[in-house]
Protein backbone atom coordinates (compact mmCIF):
# COMPACT_ATOMS: atom_id res chain seq x y z
CA UNK A 1 0.00 0.00 0.00
CA UNK A 2 1.25 3.20 -0.61
CA UNK A 3 1.96 5.69 1.85
CA UNK A 4 -0.13 8.69 1.83
CA UNK A 5 1.61 12.08 2.68
CA UNK A 6 0.05 15.40 2.28
CA UNK A 7 2.18 18.58 1.74
CA UNK A 8 0.64 21.25 3.51
CA UNK A 9 0.89 25.06 5.17
CA UNK A 10 -1.86 27.35 4.64
CA UNK A 11 0.87 30.35 3.45
CA UNK A 12 1.58 30.64 0.79
CA UNK A 13 5.04 30.42 -1.43
CA UNK A 14 6.58 28.52 1.68
CA UNK A 15 7.76 25.93 -0.71
CA UNK A 16 5.28 22.88 -0.76
CA UNK A 17 5.17 22.78 -4.75
CA UNK A 18 9.19 22.79 -5.15
CA UNK A 19 9.41 19.98 -1.85
CA UNK A 20 7.02 17.98 -3.41
CA UNK A 21 7.78 17.42 -6.89
CA UNK A 22 11.57 17.14 -6.16
CA UNK A 23 10.83 15.23 -3.03
CA UNK A 24 8.63 12.72 -5.62
CA UNK A 25 11.33 12.96 -7.84
CA UNK A 26 13.81 11.86 -6.03
CA UNK A 27 12.30 8.93 -4.35
CA UNK A 28 11.45 8.11 -7.95
CA UNK A 29 14.77 8.21 -8.34
CA UNK A 30 15.59 5.53 -5.57
CA UNK A 31 13.11 3.06 -7.47
CA UNK A 32 10.24 3.61 -5.53
CA UNK A 33 7.19 4.33 -7.44
CA UNK A 34 5.85 7.81 -6.93
CA UNK A 35 2.92 9.56 -7.48
CA UNK A 36 2.29 13.80 -6.94
CA UNK A 37 -1.31 14.41 -6.51
CA UNK A 38 -1.47 18.33 -8.03
CA UNK A 39 -4.39 19.54 -5.23
CA UNK A 40 -3.91 23.10 -5.80
CA UNK A 41 -6.12 24.67 -8.68
CA UNK A 42 -3.02 26.88 -9.35
CA UNK A 43 -1.72 23.54 -11.15
CA UNK A 44 1.97 24.69 -10.34
CA UNK A 45 3.39 20.66 -9.59
CA UNK A 46 1.36 20.01 -12.40
CA UNK A 47 3.60 22.51 -14.85
CA UNK A 48 6.98 21.64 -12.80
CA UNK A 49 6.55 18.04 -13.79
CA UNK A 50 6.71 19.23 -17.55
CA UNK A 51 2.69 18.33 -17.83
CA UNK A 52 1.63 20.87 -20.52
CA UNK A 53 -1.77 22.06 -18.95
CA UNK A 54 -3.58 23.57 -22.66
CA UNK A 55 -2.65 20.65 -23.75
CA UNK A 56 -4.52 18.02 -21.11
CA UNK A 57 -7.73 16.71 -21.50
CA UNK A 58 -9.82 19.04 -19.48
CA UNK A 59 -12.11 16.31 -18.57
CA UNK A 60 -9.42 13.89 -17.03
CA UNK A 61 -7.96 16.14 -14.46
CA UNK A 62 -7.96 15.88 -10.22
CA UNK A 63 -11.26 17.80 -10.27
CA UNK A 64 -13.56 15.10 -12.35
CA UNK A 65 -11.43 12.30 -10.27
CA UNK A 66 -12.09 14.19 -7.22
CA UNK A 67 -16.05 14.35 -7.68
CA UNK A 68 -16.05 10.94 -8.92
CA UNK A 69 -16.74 11.72 -12.78
CA UNK A 70 -13.75 9.73 -13.97
CA UNK A 71 -11.58 7.32 -11.69
CA UNK A 72 -8.42 8.41 -10.63
CA UNK A 73 -6.49 6.30 -12.73
CA UNK A 74 -7.47 7.45 -16.21
CA UNK A 75 -6.35 10.72 -14.67
CA UNK A 76 -2.71 9.83 -14.34
CA UNK A 77 -0.12 10.39 -16.41
CA UNK A 78 3.43 9.91 -16.81
CA UNK A 79 6.31 12.40 -16.68
CA UNK A 80 10.14 13.11 -17.53
CA UNK A 81 11.15 10.47 -14.63
CA UNK A 82 10.65 6.60 -14.65
CA UNK A 83 8.69 5.84 -11.66
CA UNK A 84 6.98 9.58 -11.52
CA UNK A 85 3.20 10.43 -12.10
CA UNK A 86 1.40 13.14 -11.63
CA UNK A 87 -2.55 13.48 -11.72
CA UNK A 88 -2.91 17.30 -13.13
CA UNK A 89 -4.88 20.27 -11.75
CA UNK A 90 -6.28 22.99 -13.76
CA UNK A 91 -8.38 25.64 -12.35
CA UNK A 92 -11.15 23.98 -12.44
CA UNK A 93 -10.27 22.46 -8.80
CA UNK A 94 -10.98 26.09 -7.38
CA UNK A 95 -14.88 25.11 -8.42
CA UNK A 96 -14.79 21.94 -5.95
CA UNK A 97 -14.67 24.11 -2.98
CA UNK A 98 -17.94 25.13 -3.08
CA UNK A 99 -19.43 22.64 -5.31
CA UNK A 100 -18.59 19.85 -3.14
CA UNK A 101 -19.81 21.64 0.16
CA UNK A 102 -23.53 20.18 -0.09
CA UNK A 103 -22.56 16.83 -1.04
CA UNK A 104 -22.69 13.60 0.93
CA UNK A 105 -19.11 12.83 2.70
CA UNK A 106 -17.53 15.91 1.31
CA UNK A 107 -14.71 15.37 3.48
CA UNK A 108 -13.72 12.16 1.47
CA UNK A 109 -14.26 12.33 -2.00
CA UNK A 110 -10.12 12.12 -2.42
CA UNK A 111 -9.90 9.61 -0.01
CA UNK A 112 -12.22 7.41 -1.94
CA UNK A 113 -10.50 8.62 -5.32
CA UNK A 114 -7.56 7.65 -4.53
CA UNK A 115 -8.39 3.66 -3.23
CA UNK A 116 -8.23 2.41 -6.51
CA UNK A 117 -4.54 3.19 -7.15
CA UNK A 118 -3.00 3.24 -3.99
CA UNK A 119 -1.89 -0.51 -4.15
CA UNK A 120 0.07 0.85 -7.63
CA UNK A 121 2.40 3.28 -5.89
CA UNK A 122 5.03 3.41 -3.23
CA UNK A 123 4.32 6.83 -2.05
CA UNK A 124 1.81 9.50 -3.11
CA UNK A 125 2.28 12.99 -2.70
CA UNK A 126 -0.62 15.36 -2.30
CA UNK A 127 0.60 19.23 -3.32
CA UNK A 128 -1.98 21.16 -1.14
CA UNK A 129 -3.04 24.78 -1.60
CA UNK A 130 -1.98 27.69 0.63
CA UNK A 131 -5.39 27.28 2.73
CA UNK A 132 -7.37 25.42 4.94
CA UNK A 133 -10.62 24.85 3.11
CA UNK A 134 -12.28 21.96 1.81
CA UNK A 135 -9.17 20.62 -0.14
CA UNK A 136 -6.60 20.90 2.57
CA UNK A 137 -9.35 19.46 4.86
CA UNK A 138 -9.46 15.95 2.10
CA UNK A 139 -5.77 15.92 1.06
CA UNK A 140 -5.68 15.06 5.47
CA UNK A 141 -8.41 13.41 5.68
CA UNK A 142 -7.20 11.01 2.45
CA UNK A 143 -3.19 10.92 4.00
CA UNK A 144 -1.48 8.86 6.49
CA UNK A 145 0.54 11.70 7.79
CA UNK A 146 1.40 15.14 7.03
CA UNK A 147 4.50 17.29 5.70
CA UNK A 148 4.56 20.71 6.73
CA UNK A 149 7.24 22.51 4.72
CA UNK A 150 8.51 26.04 6.56
CA UNK A 151 10.33 28.92 5.70
CA UNK A 152 13.11 29.88 7.10
CA UNK A 153 11.82 33.87 7.88
CA UNK A 154 10.39 35.80 10.29
CA UNK A 155 6.99 35.14 10.23
CA UNK A 156 7.79 31.08 9.62
CA UNK A 157 6.05 29.58 12.63
CA UNK A 158 3.01 32.01 12.15
CA UNK A 159 0.11 30.12 10.84
CA UNK A 160 1.26 26.82 12.40
CA UNK A 161 -0.77 26.60 15.00
CA UNK A 162 -4.01 27.16 13.08
CA UNK A 163 -2.53 24.30 11.28
CA UNK A 164 -2.10 21.96 13.80
CA UNK A 165 -5.38 22.80 15.33
CA UNK A 166 -6.94 21.87 12.30
CA UNK A 167 -4.83 18.57 11.58
CA UNK A 168 -6.40 17.76 15.37
CA UNK A 169 -10.06 18.32 14.46
CA UNK A 170 -9.31 16.13 11.51
CA UNK A 171 -7.52 13.41 13.76
CA UNK A 172 -10.45 13.76 16.10
CA UNK A 173 -13.48 13.82 13.46
CA UNK A 174 -12.12 12.31 10.14
CA UNK A 175 -8.91 10.69 10.11
CA UNK A 176 -7.48 9.56 13.73
CA UNK A 177 -4.56 7.60 12.22
CA UNK A 178 -2.98 10.53 11.11
CA UNK A 179 0.53 11.45 11.87
CA UNK A 180 2.97 13.31 11.48
CA UNK A 181 5.41 13.31 8.77
CA UNK A 182 7.89 16.20 10.00
CA UNK A 183 8.51 19.25 9.60
CA UNK A 184 10.90 20.32 6.75
CA UNK A 185 12.70 23.94 6.76
CA UNK A 186 12.87 25.77 3.73
CA UNK A 187 14.72 28.84 1.44
CA UNK A 188 17.35 28.76 3.96
CA UNK A 189 20.14 31.11 3.44
CA UNK A 190 23.29 30.59 6.15
CA UNK A 191 24.47 34.28 5.53
CA UNK A 192 21.07 35.46 7.33
CA UNK A 193 21.44 35.48 10.92
CA UNK A 194 17.24 35.66 11.12
CA UNK A 195 17.23 32.55 9.19
CA UNK A 196 19.98 30.82 11.56
CA UNK A 197 17.37 31.88 14.85
CA UNK A 198 14.71 30.35 13.11
CA UNK A 199 15.82 27.00 12.51
CA UNK A 200 17.31 26.98 15.80
CA UNK A 201 13.46 28.36 17.74
CA UNK A 202 12.13 25.36 15.41
CA UNK A 203 14.35 22.98 16.22
CA UNK A 204 14.32 23.63 20.39
CA UNK A 205 10.06 23.54 19.60
CA UNK A 206 9.34 20.57 17.56
CA UNK A 207 12.53 18.80 18.21
CA UNK A 208 13.44 15.21 16.29
CA UNK A 209 9.85 16.30 13.92
CA UNK A 210 11.96 18.39 11.78
CA UNK A 211 13.85 16.67 9.43
CA UNK A 212 17.54 17.63 9.47
CA UNK A 213 18.19 18.04 6.35
CA UNK A 214 17.69 21.69 5.70
CA UNK A 215 16.25 22.99 2.02
CA UNK A 216 18.60 25.72 0.68
CA UNK A 217 17.37 29.16 -1.37
CA UNK A 218 18.83 27.78 -4.36
CA UNK A 219 18.33 29.77 -7.81
CA UNK A 220 18.22 26.23 -9.35
CA UNK A 221 14.87 25.17 -7.65
CA UNK A 222 13.54 28.39 -8.59
CA UNK A 223 14.41 28.04 -12.39
CA UNK A 224 14.18 23.85 -13.11
CA UNK A 225 9.66 24.61 -12.61
CA UNK A 226 9.95 27.29 -15.41
CA UNK A 227 11.14 24.26 -17.57
CA UNK A 228 9.02 21.67 -16.63
CA UNK A 229 11.90 19.65 -14.52
CA UNK A 230 12.36 18.42 -11.46
CA UNK A 231 15.93 19.94 -10.42
CA UNK A 232 17.57 16.36 -10.78
CA UNK A 233 16.65 16.65 -14.26
CA UNK A 234 18.05 19.91 -14.48
CA UNK A 235 21.22 20.77 -12.30
CA UNK A 236 22.03 17.36 -10.81
CA UNK A 237 25.06 19.26 -8.99
CA UNK A 238 23.50 21.71 -7.55
CA UNK A 239 22.95 22.18 -3.55
CA UNK A 240 19.29 22.21 -4.15
CA UNK A 241 19.27 18.50 -5.80
CA UNK A 242 21.66 17.51 -3.34
CA UNK A 243 19.21 18.40 -0.46
CA UNK A 244 16.05 16.79 -1.82
CA UNK A 245 18.15 13.65 -2.23
CA UNK A 246 18.97 13.81 1.15
CA UNK A 247 15.38 14.70 2.56
CA UNK A 248 14.25 11.88 0.40
CA UNK A 249 16.88 9.66 2.12
CA UNK A 250 15.74 10.82 5.69
CA UNK A 251 12.09 9.75 4.40
CA UNK A 252 13.01 6.34 3.31
CA UNK A 253 14.82 6.42 6.68
CA UNK A 254 11.74 7.11 8.81
CA UNK A 255 9.48 4.70 6.63
CA UNK A 256 11.57 1.61 5.33
CA UNK A 257 12.45 -0.25 9.47
CA UNK A 258 9.09 -0.05 9.40
CA UNK A 259 8.17 -1.80 6.89
CA UNK A 260 10.77 -4.26 6.72
CA UNK A 261 10.76 -5.07 10.15
CA UNK A 262 7.26 -6.57 9.68
CA UNK A 263 8.32 -8.33 6.69
CA UNK A 264 10.96 -9.90 8.31
CA UNK A 265 8.89 -10.84 11.16
CA UNK A 266 6.65 -11.75 8.76
CA UNK A 267 8.80 -14.55 7.06
CA UNK A 268 10.30 -15.29 10.42
CA UNK A 269 7.01 -16.45 10.87
CA UNK A 270 7.25 -14.62 14.64
CA UNK A 271 3.72 -14.65 16.02
CA UNK A 272 3.28 -12.43 18.37
CA UNK A 273 -0.08 -12.59 20.07
CA UNK A 274 -1.45 -9.04 20.99
CA UNK A 275 1.90 -7.25 19.42
CA UNK A 276 1.17 -4.81 16.89
CA UNK A 277 3.41 -5.36 14.24
CA UNK A 278 4.96 -2.13 13.35
N1 LIG B 1 14.79 26.45 -1.93
C1 LIG B 1 14.42 27.39 -2.80
N2 LIG B 1 15.34 28.25 -3.31
C2 LIG B 1 14.95 29.23 -4.17
N3 LIG B 1 13.69 29.42 -4.56
C3 LIG B 1 12.74 28.61 -4.08
C4 LIG B 1 13.05 27.54 -3.18
N4 LIG B 1 11.90 26.91 -2.87
C5 LIG B 1 10.93 27.52 -3.54
N5 LIG B 1 11.41 28.54 -4.27
C6 LIG B 1 10.65 29.48 -5.10
O1 LIG B 1 9.76 30.18 -4.24
C7 LIG B 1 8.49 30.33 -4.83
C8 LIG B 1 7.44 29.66 -3.95
O2 LIG B 1 7.72 28.26 -3.89
P1 LIG B 1 6.58 27.17 -4.05
O3 LIG B 1 5.74 27.46 -5.26
O4 LIG B 1 7.22 25.86 -3.97
O5 LIG B 1 5.75 27.49 -2.75
P2 LIG B 1 4.27 27.02 -2.40
O6 LIG B 1 4.21 26.93 -0.92
O7 LIG B 1 3.91 25.82 -3.17
O8 LIG B 1 3.41 28.24 -2.92
P3 LIG B 1 1.80 28.31 -2.99
O9 LIG B 1 1.37 28.52 -1.58
O10 LIG B 1 1.50 29.47 -3.88
O11 LIG B 1 1.33 27.02 -3.54
C9 LIG B 1 8.59 29.73 -6.22
O12 LIG B 1 8.88 30.74 -7.13
C10 LIG B 1 9.76 28.77 -6.10
O13 LIG B 1 10.42 28.58 -7.34
MG1 LIG C 1 2.22 25.45 -4.39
Amino acid sequence: MGKIIAMTNQKGGVGKTTTTVNLAASLAIADKRTLVIDFDPQGNATSALGVDRSKLNPNHTVYQALIGQVPMSQVIVATEVDSLFVAPATSDLAGAEIELVSSFARESKLKASIAEIRSQFDFILIDCPPSLGLLSVNALTAADSFMVPLQTEFFALEGLSQLLNTVGLIKMNLNPGLQEEGIVLTMFDGRNNLANEVVKEVRTHFGDKVFETVIPRNVRLSECSSFGKPVLLYDIDSKGCLAYLNLAKEVLGRNQPKVELGALRQSQGVVESGAQVI
